[in-house]
């Protein structure tokens, strides 16, 4: 633990001192890479398991387990007590075909519209300063060409609704007194499980691609989701974008294709996008999305800026 002298306020924390932060999804590909860059910047974390093996799994990292559900208000705020910031990095994103079966999103709607409500709920319960909520870009208008930062339209379906409440609920946390940051992470991209599916698909020479393909995408990889939490820790209250550089679609899967060993990737027929309704859709929007303003605002810069092949790696080893 880095100690450092000097007046504290809750909530408005600074890159010198050392914190404690609790995290929920501390087993998810968020909560590890999180854990590791908030450990690399010297803090402490608490992380929210459900099992013993994920249990043991963040105890290896040299992180506090925390036994409980994200709905379990009581026991959330018990292990956030003494915690100078909240991350709440819980999620159940359906991974591929999985995404298209009837009630697939119903885990993650409720995640987002009920369990953000309890964990801000809890953070306040626990006198929290400050909250983290993870977030995502898809909930932007397809906007074509054209940049989008933190003031571009945002469309809201049934797909997109649940993230827009989720940024609601945190922002409530703000009304109550504490600093409530939301991070508007793009696609990550890496070694996660729909990356490692959409892989699978590419080398078996499968379709990957959805929508058109001069379109863009915006991604970010792992590491950076993590060292992004270290930074929201000192961002001013807000919304903020986090991703690398944008890329077109068409680049995006051909990066993916040749990592898996083919010339180039396929783009599947535009009528699975009819089946897919709203669930699809959000994958398929024009997204040229900037991060500038989180860099500005908290110094944070991505560690991988470009998607380039060596962010398959770990797939290609594994
Ligand atoms: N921005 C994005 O593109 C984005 C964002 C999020 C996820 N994803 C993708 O979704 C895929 C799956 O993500 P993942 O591997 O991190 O796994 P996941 O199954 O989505 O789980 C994420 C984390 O949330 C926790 N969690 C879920 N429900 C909970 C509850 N009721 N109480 C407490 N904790 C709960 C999980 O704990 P348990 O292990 O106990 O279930 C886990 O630690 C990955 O491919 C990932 O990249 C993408």
């Amino acid at each position: 633990m880095r100690g450092t002298p000097g007046p504290f306020v809750p909530g408005q924390l600074t890159r010198e001192r050392s914190v404690k932060v609790f995290l929920t999804g501390a087993s998810g590909v968020m909560g590890r890479s999180s854990i590791e860059a908030l450990h690399q910047a010297g803090h402490d974390v608490v992380g929210l398991v459900r099992t013993e093996e994920h249990a043991a799994m963040v105890a290896a990292t040299g992180a506090q387990p925390w036994k409980g559900d994200l709905y379990d208000r009581q026991t959330l705020a018990a292990g956030m007590a003494g915690c100078d910031a909240v991350a709440n990095l819980a999620t159940k994103v359906p991974v591929g075909a999985a995404a298209l079966r009837p009630g697939s999103l119903k885990a993650i709607d409720r995640i987002r519209l009920n369990g953000s409500r309890v964990v801000a709920d809890a953070a306040t319960r626990a006198g929290v300063g400050r909250l983290v909520q993870q977030s995502l870009s898809f909930i932007y208008a397809d906007q074509a060409d054209e940049w989008i930062d933190e003031h571009s339209p945002v469309d809201v379906t049934r797909a997109t609704e649940p993230v827009v409440v989720a940024e609601d609920n945190v922002r409530a946390f703000g009304d109550r007194g504490g600093v409530a940051v939301s991070l508007r992470f793009g696609l990550i991209t890496g070694d996660d499980a729909n990356t490692a599916w959409l892989f699978r698909r590419a080398a078996a020479g499968r379709s990957i691609g959805l929508g058109r393909e001069d379109t863009w995408m915006h991604v970010v990889h792992p590491d950076d989701v993590g060292t992004a939490v270290v930074h929201a820790l000192c961002a001013p209250g807000g919304y903020y974008n986090v991703g690398s550089e944008p890329v077109q679609r068409r680049d995006y899967v051909d990066t993916i294709a040749q990592a898996a060993g083919r010339t180039g990737g396929h783009f599947l027929p535009p009528w699975i996008l009819r089946l897919g309704g709203e669930k699809l859709e959000i994958l398929t929007r024009s997204q040229r999305v900037s991060s500038h303003l989180f860099s500005e605002r908290t110094g944070w810069h991505p560690r991988h800026p470009q998607l380039t092949s060596a962010w398959f790696d770990e797939l290609v080893e594994a």
